[in-house]
């Protein structure tokens, strides 16, 4: 038997890891120029994105040690514009018996503000005699979010209600009238691989100890999944937005409800529903919010090997690391009660070197978009959608010949379609498809490329989509613009470079 460390040691440990990794990583030709990704190792979810004395928190999924999932951690960073980000020691490690296995760790979970207190409440996750334990428990730091110490009473969570199945976890707390509030996320019945009921569960506490089940405030019913995955709850537009997500749902990976929430009879009544995203890779969002009274999200730019389409985490993880979270994003609610995306508005500080031009009409001869760089830059569209004959306007995007991906607006059929059956020579593959709702006289797209993703932004932020490529060369870059048939007129073209914002 291995003696037992402090949760000290632990992190001191996976600190030396993460250090030993960093030259590999640094030479990764994979790594992204202006999106978040740890310094060394593994991410996934962002836990606990919270605005706290004057700068921006983030948390996330971390495995020190290698480029690929394993015994979870929480990474933490900070930044003052959600653009740049300063690394700060790893904040949770695994230590105790109940967060302390190699398939298991420190797994999702949110930070409160509690007075002088930050507090983090994540699932712990273990497993015993083969079969996974999952508990809600919490991490203090009387430092601003610098170090944590796990509750001595912990689990406050020990076991989910009866008739669920040990898939419990991803605490999500908010502050509603005099109590905290907590949703969490859960299957009913079999569990998440054994065609449970994905639902979310809502607890309350006085103080962010005693938690008291409320009871299931939304669920699947055989439509929307066996497991819904880091839920979160916010206030939005006057309404409540409940997001989660969802596995085994089809490809649905970020699901959101709006409406009203009755915290008193635990019930979330929907009035509408939606995807936040619908590129693939998109998961496991965290609202915050903003000094400035905007609700940002953030979310990790991935998804996993149960998900329909599914071809791998790319080439990084040879190099030691892997993930990234998707850009911030900003969201609000429309007059339909749809939930909106756009990046942040911090994201356009960024920009470089612009290059527009208005009137343009294009036709079936490929318009090459001038940009300063081909691989990092912003590609914006003003489309008049009256003055538009053709059916379809195709983007071509981080092409050379043969190999690009394929962004297709077909205003006839109103869809948006991600072709990434020629992006990367295989590595990827599939096309991804979402509505368009064409509701007014001109569109507006705004695409985002990195090393190895790219966001789009479409149709005043109601339809998205972050998928990754891993095109091989910065030779595979540049964009260009063609209809199969006809004119589509654009009021605007511009593109940037968009400067780098990662120091390594
Ligand atoms: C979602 C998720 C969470 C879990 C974490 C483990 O991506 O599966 O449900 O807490 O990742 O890393």
């Amino acid at each position: 038997m291995e003696a037992m460390t402090t949760h000290e040691e632990r992190v001191l440990k996976a600190m030396k890891a993460r250090k030993s990794l960093i030259p590999q990583a640094r030479r990764s030709r994979w790594r992204q120029r202006f999106h978040f990704m740890a310094p060394a190792g593994w991410i996934n979810d962002p836990n606990g994105c919270i605005y706290h004395e004057g700068r921006y928190h983030l948390f996330y999924q971390h495995n020190p040690c290698a480029g690929r999932w394993a015994a979870m951690h929480w990474g933490h960073a900070v930044s003052a514009d959600l653009l740049h980000w300063e690394h700060l020691p790893i904040a949770l490690a695994p230590s105790e018996t109940y967060d302390d296995h190699p398939e298991g760790g420190v797994f999702s979970g949110s930070v409160a503000a509690n007075g002088e207190e930050l507090a983090a409440l994540y699932t712990a996750t273990t497993k015993i005699a083969a079969r996974f334990v999952q508990t809600q428990c919490l991490a203090t730091s009387a430092d601003g979010g610098l170090t944590f110490r796990k509750y001595e009473a912990n689990p406050l969570i020990p076991a989910p209600p009866p008739g669920t199945s040990s898939d419990f976890r991803d605490p999500k707390v908010i502050r509603h009238g005099n109590l905290w509030y907590m949703v969490v996320g859960a299957s009913l019945g079999g569990g998440a691989h054994a065609g449970g009921e994905g639902c979310c569960m809502l607890y309350a506490s006085p103080d962010l100890r005693r938690w008291e089940y409320r009871g299931i405030i939304a669920r699947s019913g055989g439509k929307l999944g066996t497991m819904w995955e880091c839920p979160d709850l916010f206030p939005l537009g006057g309404q409540w937005a409940l997001t989660f997500s969802p596995m085994f749902s089809g490809d649905k990976t970020t699901v959101y409800f709006v409406g009203d929430m009755d915290f008193e009879n635990a019930r979330f009544h929907s009035r509408n529903s939606g995807e936040l995203d619908r590129g693939g890779d998109y998961y496991a969002v965290q609202s915050m919010a903003a000094p400035d009274g905007r609700t940002l999200l953030m979310a990790w730019q991935n998804g996993w090997d149960w998900m329909p389409g599914w071809k791998g985490f790319g080439p990084a993880p040879q190099d030691g690391w892997c993930g990234n979270m998707a850009l911030p994003r900003s969201v609000r609610l429309d007059g339909k009660n749809r939930i909106t995306s756009q990046p942040a508005d911090e994201t356009r500080s960024l920009r470089r070197d612009e290059w527009t031009h208005s009137s343009l009409a294009v036709d079936a001869v490929p318009f090459p978009v001038p940009c300063a760089d081909p691989v990092c830059f912003e590609l914006a569209l003003e489309i008049d959608i009256t003055r538009t004959s053709a059916r379809r306007l195709h983007v071509d995007l981080r092409g050379n010949g043969e190999q690009r991906t394929r962004l297709t607006l077909n205003f006839s059929e109103k869809r948006m379609l991600l072709n990434r059956t020629r992006a990367d020579g295989g590595i990827t593959d599939g096309i991804r498809d979402c509505p368009l709702a064409l509701e007014t006289n001109s569109m507006d797209l705004r695409i985002f490329s990195d090393t190895t993703s790219l966001e789009v932004f479409a149709d005043g932020g109601k339809a998205c989509m972050s998928a990754n490529i891993y095109p091989a060369d910065r030779e595979f870059g540049g964009s260009f613009l063609s209809t199969d048939d006809g004119t589509v007129a654009m009021l605007r073209v511009s593109s940037w470079r968009l400067a780098a914002t990662v120091n390594d």
